[in-house]
């Protein structure tokens, strides 16, 4: 008898923890599919939807969560989902659900086929998915800036590469700031690049192309100074020796590297990199994240040392690591 209540008590724990869920699914879907811009300006949504019974739940769920205002006969958005779920917001933070519901979850979910052998790993499509990913880091880019920053001007560089530069936030950042050194940043999905080119389009100290760092020839010119941020788990363990030999040929014999990654089983954010690394694993172009250990091994390879390693984001376990 005791048992089965506990088994109750259990399922019941179980239960309330996934409550947690349908706010994160409610603000996805409304901003998504823009409800929360239409309701801000109509008081009213989806004229074009085909499910009205679907639309009416998810109308229902955002009154009980709080995520929507019934005002008379009108619905507006709560001022927290207008100004973060909201496309038209510039502080929105939408693409961070969008990248967790359509990209992480199916990932994980995929699990048991590929444990099974019944489906290959998946393939992570840059074309479908690298803007996300892009705008996704940039929030990290927000939090670390402070620290690339110390490092770029503790390493004293006049010319600085950032390798996979996304949509080239720390380039322009440092750009604005350094009016005076040149940035080059590389990039080999096209999408990601056109965005990066126009971000820094007013910034004549920036060259930014369109290169796979593998097959990149740089005509022999190096650099003091070599960002290298959430780029790692685009390289298997062995890619990454053949990428530190690619580096060692860009990287000036004074020069320092700026690493930034979140880094598996370290002392910070070890539940967050679990689920970040169980992500990556499940595609057969994305691989596991370095330990700490990894990365020293990555620095001997080429000669050098990892001569500072600091937390950036500690939930995360998103650290910033300096190579000389
Ligand atoms: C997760 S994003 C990080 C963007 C930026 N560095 C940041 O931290 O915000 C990683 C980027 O590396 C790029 N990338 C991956 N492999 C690359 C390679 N072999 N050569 C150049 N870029 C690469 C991807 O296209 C992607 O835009």
């Amino acid at each position: 008898m005791v048992r089965q209540w506990k088994r109750v008590w259990e399922a019941r724990k179980w239960m309330k923890q996934n409550e947690g869920f349908l706010p994160t699914w409610h603000a996805y879907l409304g901003y998504r599919l823009n409800f929360f811009d239409e309701l801000q300006q109509n008081g009213t949504v989806g004229a074009h939807v085909k499910d009205r019974e679907l639309l009416e739940n998810w109308i229902q769920t955002g009154l009980i969560l709080g995520h929507l205002k019934k005002k008379g006969d009108k619905v507006y958005p709560s001022s927290q989902m207008k100004q973060y779920f909201s496309k038209s917001s510039d502080v929105a933070i939408g693409d961070l659900l969008v990248e967790m519901m359509e990209l992480h979850i199916p990932s994980l979910m995929d699990y048991a086929p590929v444990l099974k052998g019944e489906t290959p790993r998946r393939t992570f499509d840059g074309d479908e998915h690298g803007t996300a990913v892009a705008t996704t880091s940039s929030f990290i880019e927000q939090i670390s800036y402070r620290a690339v920053k110390k490092v770029v001007s503790e390493i004293g560089c006049e010319t600085i590469l950032d390798i996979g530069c996304g949509n080239a936030g720390y380039i322009r950042r440092l750009a604005e700031e350094f009016p005076h050194k040149e940035f080059v940043g590389i990039d080999l999905n096209k999408a990601v690049v056109e965005d990066a080119k126009r971000n820094t389009k007013d910034l004549s100290n920036v060259r930014i192309e369109q290169q796979d760092l593998r097959e990149w020839d740089n005509e022999g010119k190096t650099f003091k100074c070599i960002m290298m941020h959430n780029l790692l788990h685009y390289f298997s363990p062995v890619e990454r020796m053949e990428l530190m030999k690619n580096i060692e040929g860009l990287l000036d014999k004074d020069g320092g590297i700026s690493l930034i990654t979140p880094l598996y089983l370290s002392e910070h954010g070890q539940e967050f990199s679990a689920a970040f690394n169980n992500f990556l694993s499940v595609h057969e172009n994305l691989h596991r994240l370095p330990t700490a250990e990894d990365v020293e091994v990555l620095a001997a390879a080429i000669g050098r040392k990892v001569t500072s390693l600091k937390p950036i984001v500690k939930e995360g376990g998103w650290y910033s690591i300096v190579i000389k």
